[in-house]
């Protein structure tokens, strides 16, 4: 038998008042958001290095328009299908702060490399080979970066012999152009305290200076040097070394980040929560919101409650999160809270839109066009 079922309607329309949004939903405080670009690019502009925001973060081309508008030279992604929505809202300039192998992605990106200004990383001959053939046959041209590894120890070629050798393969490749270094170290974003960020990011820019070096002794101009995340951008602009900035979470900030010590000049607002209704209160010391695993990621631990003391989120079901209650703390039913997120990227990979607000009122809807891009 044919039931009927009508279409669930949006959790938000612009104009809405934010205590009447559907949830679970993702929401931007927008003010917030754009203190943070605001922020962000101007500690890049003071140090005369180029930001080129990573889209991973958040998936969503309208977010990436707003960072271009402030001054963003180009934007990354981390892997090609992601960068598709990305060049059709208009973007130009994506580097693809990876290494792309497998002849589908390949041809993928050769096709967009028609398109647009594309980078991206290799650490392999081969792989080398493999870009030039697939530029040559779809009449394109890619420009390719060395990755070298500064202390990560994920991809990336650790000494400056196979790095100078790369670059001389790239150089002489149809197809491609030698762009430069890409040392980016992902570990040391998340060390707690600044005084461990400094020394890591001291040692990743050293070790990227040693790369550069060589490459200029063998005659390789090595113009761009691209790395860098939230936790690091204080010392990479600094160093003299990076050329180009690659953070993403800094325009959201999440749980993890929150817990990185900020007492220096930069300093970043949470903007991004996720909105979840009270849908159980059946027990002493204990509620249930609406907003479970796959509503937000907690590889980085659990979300936390904003601005509403005397509840913890404690446990995430599939669609439950179980809140700790204090004495005197109890929720009423209904009660919409905002958590913040753990983990950004993953979260906004779980959502199909964006419910941006100022103030108390809804003011757009920014679908999340990359989400499950992840090939
Ligand atoms: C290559 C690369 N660059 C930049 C970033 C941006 O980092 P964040 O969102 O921590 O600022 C990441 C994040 O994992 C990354 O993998």
């Amino acid at each position: 038998m044919h039931t009927d079922t009508s279409p669930v309607t949006p959790a938000a329309r612009p104009g809405d008042a934010l205590a009447t949004v559907d949830t679970p939903a993702l929401v931007l405080d927008l003010d917030a958001f754009e203190a943070n670009l605001r922020v962000m690019q101007g500690w890049a502009g003071r140090h005369g290095v180029a930001l080129r925001p990573h889209a991973k973060a958040h998936k969503c081309p309208q977010v990436a328009l707003r960072q271009l508008a402030l001054g963003a030279g180009g934007i990354c992604c981390q892997k090609v299908s992601e960068a598709l929505p990305f060049i059709e809202a208009g973007i130009r300039d994506i580097h693809i702060s990876n290494e792309v192998v497998g002849p589908a992605k390949l041809a993928l990106l050769a096709n967009l490399a028609r398109e647009a200004s594309l980078s991206v990383c290799v650490d392999h001959p081969d792989n080398v080979d493999a870009l030039s053939a697939a530029m040559t046959r779809a009449g394109a041209q890619l420009t390719v970066l060395v990755e070298v590894d500064v202390g990560q120890g994920r991809c990336g070629v650790a000494d400056s012999d196979a790095a100078v050798a790369l670059a001389r393969r790239v150089q002489a490749a149809p197809g491609l152009r030698f762009g430069g270094l890409q040392a980016y170290h992902g570990a040391m974003q998340h060390l707690r305290t600044r005084a461990q960020r400094a020394q890591a990011g001291a040692e990743a820019a050293r070790r990227a200076a040693a790369h550069a070096q060589a490459l200029r002794r063998h005659g390789i101009a090595c113009d761009r040097i691209t790395g860098g995340g939230t936790g690091s951008v204080e010392f990479d602009a600094a160093s003299g070394v990076y050329t180009e900035l690659q953070p993403g979470s800094y325009a959201f900030m999440d749980v993890d980040y929150g817990s990185n010590e900020w007492n220096g000049p930069l300093a970043f607002r949470h903007s991004l929560f996720l909105l979840s209704t009270v849908m159980s209160a059946a027990a002493p010391g204990r509620a249930v919101a609406d907003a479970g695993l796959k509503s937000v990621t907690i590889e980085s631990g659990l979300p936390s409650v904003h601005g509403r003391p005397g509840l913890r989120y404690v446990a995430a079901n599939d669609e439950h999160g179980v809140l700790a209650v204090d004495d005197g703390a109890e929720p009423v039913l209904g009660e919409v809270l905002k958590l913040v997120p753990s983990h950004v990227d993953p979260t906004f990979n779980l959502h199909d839109e964006l419910v941006v607000y100022r103030g108390d009122t809804v003011v757009g809807i920014w679908p999340i066009s990359a989400r499950g891009l992840s090939r």
